[in-house]
């Protein structure tokens, strides 16, 4: 279904369906970046205790904090990203829904996808774990025992904090489920991409195909691998 909401091009393609699908696509997309990227400097974590004591992730903490105006443009660019993603996502799914009932009599041209109740679930999967993420990790409201840690130069303690945080089962359990179901809903989500931006043609299909399973594993893996490594006590044995 396609229908014109505004005089000009971008309110026209907003307006289309494929607008918001694109949308959604190039939004993903960003989100993927920044998992992605995010996800490799967390595994800094896994690096032994330099002689000097100043972890390689308090380094990584501390060099992004100075960045300052750049760190809050990306928060504001994610922040703005997240929000076009779950509008389009809810426009996108009332006009299925709107379609479905205008066509009942022809339901068979039209099929309930599961895929979207499945990527609903999931996205709002994502949603509560990014609130919680934030509370714990950035705000230090759920662990604030594991959050006020300063090494002697002052630097804010992000080892201490993570390890402190993965010693307890429950949040390393609730990391591990939520970064699992997070890697669900990219797996789904990078293949909707290629097919949106038209890039799933035949003769690329079995390797766009590829594609979502492979990122979504390196995403579960990477991010699973950190809360596992400190039950396991296989990192941070120097944090007492
Ligand atoms: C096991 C997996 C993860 C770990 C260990 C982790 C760790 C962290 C840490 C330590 C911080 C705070 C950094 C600091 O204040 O210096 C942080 C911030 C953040 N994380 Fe994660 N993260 C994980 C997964 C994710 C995922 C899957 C997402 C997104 C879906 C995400 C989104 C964010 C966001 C938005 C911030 C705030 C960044 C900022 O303050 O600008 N994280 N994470």
């Amino acid at each position: 279904m396609s229908t014109a909401s505004g005089g000009n091009a971008i309110g026209r393609l907003l307006g289309s369906t494929i607008g918001m699908k694109i949308l959604m696509a190039i939004t993903g997309f960003i989100w993927i970046g920044f998992v992605l990227g995010h996800m490799v400097g967390n595994l800094q974590i896994l690096l032994p205790m330099p002689e000097d004591g100043i972890h390689a992730i308090n380094k990584y903490a501390a060099m992004l904090k100075a960045t300052g105006g750049l760190l809050w443009a990306v928060r504001f660019g994610l922040l703005a990203a997240f929000a076009a993603h779950v509008w389009a996502a809810i426009v996108l799914s009332k006009r299925n829904r709107a379609a479905r009932a205008d066509s009942y009599a022809v339901s068979n041209n039209i099929q309930a996808k599961p895929s979207s109740y499945y990527m609903l679930i999931t996205g709002l999967v994502i949603l509560g774990f990014i609130v919680f993420h934030l509370a714990h990790f950035t705000l230090g409201l759920v662990q604030p025992e594991a959050f006020g840690h300063h090494l002697a130069n002052g630097m804010h303690d992000v080892y201490t904090m993570f390890i402190l945080g993965f010693r307890n089962p429950v949040y390393a359990g609730l990391y591990i489920v939520a970064n699992v179901l997070i890697g669900m809903h990219l797996h789904h989500a990078v293949t909707s991409m290629f097919q949106t931006l038209g890039l799933r043609t035949p003769k690329y299909q079995q390797y766009i195909d590829m594609a979502g399973p492979a990122v979504a594993s390196v995403a579960i893996v990477g991010n699973v691998l950190m809360p596992v490594a400190v039950l396991l006590g296989l990192i941070g044995g120097s944090v007492s």
